[in-house]
């Protein structure tokens, strides 16, 4: 697949070298230092580069790994995104990790991702990612003993949410599917209680929260 990254960061780097290890072509966009974005393509291998946003946001599938202020530039500065899937694992965590901001300051009621949906109504939104940690997703696996830490994702179109699935698989990742977007509200804020979680049982970093069947 072609995934276009915009956030280079923690989760933009970590999941953009998994993809590329996998064998995806990926475009990592959006830091303050050019350098550091070349540098970062030619670490994920031969299918990564660098690019600029909109570079990105001309692939197929791309991912939103920026922190929640600079949210709505990003997606205004991509252009359009009709047709795209585009993942986001953009938590409103308040930055002290005290709760949960929950949507952009214009929205209080709504999730971020389902802001994320209003803002480009014609693109398919998954959520995905938000109760990992990127330091497991830059460790050498994401195995924990005999298991596989779950990644709950939720959204409304039923394909893009089976190809994201697949994305979730190929980080090591065991694929939940959560529901329609709507069901971010809660999954952003199960999120929040376990960072909360993480940190104050001190066990940061080193978690995977895991959905148990029987
Ligand atoms: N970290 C986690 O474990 C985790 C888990 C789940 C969800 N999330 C969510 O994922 C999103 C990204 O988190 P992250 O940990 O990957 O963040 P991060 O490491 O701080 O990455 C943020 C990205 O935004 C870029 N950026 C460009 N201009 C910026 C500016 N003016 N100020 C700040 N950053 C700027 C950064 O580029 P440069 O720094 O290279 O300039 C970097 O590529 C957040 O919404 C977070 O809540 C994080």
């Amino acid at each position: 697949m072609k995934i276009g990254i915009i956030g280079a960061g923690n989760m933009g780097a970590g999941l953009g070298k998994l993809w590329a290890k996998a064998g995806h072509q990926v475009i990592f966009s959006y830091s303050r230092d050019e350098d550091k974005l070349r540098k970062l393509a030619t670490s994920a291998g031969a299918t990564a580069k660098a690019g600029t946003i909109q570079d990105a946001a001309a692939q197929d599938i791309i991912l939103l790994a920026v922190w929640l202020p600079a949210l709505e530039e990003v997606v205004h500065a991509a252009g359009s995104l009709d047709g795209k899937i585009v993942i986001t694992c953009v938590s409103g965590l308040q930055p002290d990790f005290t709760g949960q901001a929950m949507g952009l300051a214009t929205d209080l009621k709504i999730s971020v991702a389902e802001t994320v949906q209003q803002l480009i109504p014609n693109s398919k939104v998954v959520e995905a990612f938000n109760t990992t940690f990127a330091e497991i997703i830059a460790s050498d696996s994401r195995q924990f003993g005999s298991d596989f830490p779950s990644v709950f994702y939720c959204g409304n179109d039923v394909k893009a949410k089976q190809i994201v699935a697949h994305l979730i698989e190929d980080c090591g990742y065991e694929s939940v599917d959560a529901g329609d977007l709507l069901v971010a509200r809660t999954l952003e804020t199960l999120a929040t209680a376990w960072v909360q979680f993480a940190v104050s049982s001190q066990l940061f970093p080193n978690l995977g929260l895991k959905a148990l069947r029987r």
